[in-house]
């Protein structure tokens, strides 16, 4: 730049001396003085400046930007290669460190000016202000853009008031976060539920108390009868809700069930009241398919028991019929087994076929009996030519029909005509 310059002037001008002056002043410039001083972020110089070349040695004073604190000599300097000399010499300010009580500051980066930080309240408090700040100028200074905020504690309404029972939590009207009340029944009334409940959170500022206030309920389960057992424990005659019995049998017998039962809620034992077996008898009863037993003053329930040699008739359920012709009785053996049984079969009624005929005509058919359809002479079978008395009592495939299909071959075309049902009669 300074050459080329330089080659200009030596065309315009002849005279060696300006020449040489020229050069003289050029190299200065290079070897030298500085230029405008450089645009700081942080600072900027104390008064105007309206120079745009600066000798070497200038010094310039400089201020920080507000904001900024000062940390070191606030000086540029001109230095001997032309240019601008300093080290940084401001530095953001801190805010101060905020304090939330019953929350959380997140500070993201750091507290210097232009960083933002994030409040939290703990579990059962909610946040009342900004949920954020940030670090920026204020009067000289720093400090938080919007005022702080706090956490305030949730709190519940008084707890629901209950029919046959009271709470411990007294009159107030709010009760705050984690404060529980404990609910007693009446007399004569059993506590279902939880005695205890709490005030907590939902939705982070509703409180809400928790588990669901228990319920007073009479309860009362009467004395179980099992006969042959001995009642180790809980002697009644009257037991309320979570009252227990132990049993155990008289020799000679086993237990079925359970030997602890309670009382529940729904005014009943469980798990279910055992049974004591005789250890010489038939218990559970033979499963029989499609029967029904035909003396109903048995309870015939699992726990039953029937001594050796007693016998249980059955019979089949309507739509069934014994598969041999022998009666239908189990009996309790020596060893303690049931009798083989007399099974019963699934029946089906004929179908009924217009214009066809049955391969087997009968009134019944059991499962799973086949009958083949044929059609009259001119007519076709619609539908599966054979069927299965299936185990739900019906046929399968659907039973077919029967109609008239007149059939004339002209040579090699074959004409399939249906016509009406007096045609046939004609015929
Ligand atoms: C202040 O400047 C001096 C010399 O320029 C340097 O040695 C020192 O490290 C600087 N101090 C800070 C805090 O930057
Ligand atoms: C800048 O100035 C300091 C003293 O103020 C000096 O120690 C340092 O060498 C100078 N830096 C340059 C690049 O000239
Ligand atoms: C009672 O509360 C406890 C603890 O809060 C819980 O584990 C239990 O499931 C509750 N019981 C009922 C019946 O709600
Ligand atoms: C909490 O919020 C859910 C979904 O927005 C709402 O269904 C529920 O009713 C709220 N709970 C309370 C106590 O307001
Ligand atoms: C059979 O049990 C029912 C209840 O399951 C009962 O009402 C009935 O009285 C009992 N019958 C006999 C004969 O024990
Ligand atoms: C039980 O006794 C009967 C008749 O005595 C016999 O047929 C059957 O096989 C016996 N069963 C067992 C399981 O021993
Ligand atoms: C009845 O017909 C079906 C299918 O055609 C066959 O699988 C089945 O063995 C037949 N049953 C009897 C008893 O013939």
């Amino acid at each position: 730049m300074a050459a080329l310059l330089f080659s200009r002037l030596w065309k315009v001008s002849n005279s060696t001396l300006f020449q040489m002056m020229l050069v003289t002043v050029l190299l200065a410039t290079v070897l030298g003085d500085c230029g405008p001083p450089p645009k700081l972020p942080f600072a900027s110089p104390i008064n105007p400046l309206y120079d745009t070349e600066f000798k070497t040695g200038t010094t310039l004073k400089y201020t920080c930007h507000p904001g900024y604190g000062k940390i070191n000599s606030s000086r540029l300097i001109c230095d001997a290669k032309g240019s601008w000399n300093y080290s940084i010499f401001c530095a953001k300010k801190r805010c101060r460190n905020p304090e939330l009580i019953n929350g959380i500051v997140e500070v993201k980066k750091d507290l210097l000016l232009g960083s933002t930080i994030e409040f939290s309240c703990s579990e059962g408090f909610f946040l009342i202000g900004s949920t954020t700040s940030r670090c920026q100028i204020q009067g000289k200074g720093v400090d938080w853009s919007d005022p702080l905020p706090e956490c305030v504690i949730a709190k519940c309404e008084p707890p629901p008031d209950i029919r046959n029972g009271k709470h411990s939590g007294g009159d107030r009207e709010f009760y705050p976060y984690a404060s529980s009340v404990t609910y007693t029944c009446n007399p004569y009334f059993s506590l279902i539920g939880n005695a205890s409940i709490s005030c907590t959170v939902e939705n982070k500022t509703i409180g809400v108390w928790s588990p669901h206030p228990p319920v007073c309920e009479k309860i009362v389960c009467h004395r179980p009868q099992i006969p042959k057992a001995i009642f180790v424990s809980g002697f009644g005659p009257l037991y309320t809700y979570k009252d227990s019995i132990v049993v155990n049998c008289e020799e000679g017998y086993s237990l079925r069930g359970s030997s602890l039962i309670y009382c529940e809620a729904n005014n009943e034992w469980y798990p279910s009241v055992p049974s004591c077996v005789s250890m010489d008898a038939c218990t559970d009863l033979p499963d029989i398919s499609y029967a029904s037993w035909e003396r109903n003053d048995y309870n015939l329930s699992d726990h039953e028991i029937f001594e050796i040699g007693t016998e249980l008739k059955y019979l089949c359920k309507p739509g069934y019929r014994a598969v041999l012709d022998e009666p239908l009785t189990v009996t309790c053996q020596e060893n303690l087994t049931w009798t083989s049984s007399n099974e019963c079969e699934t029946l089906c009624l004929k179908p009924e076929i217009v214009n066809g005929r049955l391969s087997v005509d009968k009134d019944q058919y059991v499962e799973p009996e086949n009958v083949t359809i044929k059609c009259d002479s001119g007519y076709g079978v619609i539908g599966s030519k054979s069927i299965t008395c299936s185990e739900t009592r019906t046929w399968y495939p659907e039973v077919p029909r029967c109609e008239w299909v007149e059939s004339v071959t002209f040579g090699l075309l074959s004409v399939q005509v249906n016509m009406y049902h007096e045609a046939c009669i004609r015929e």
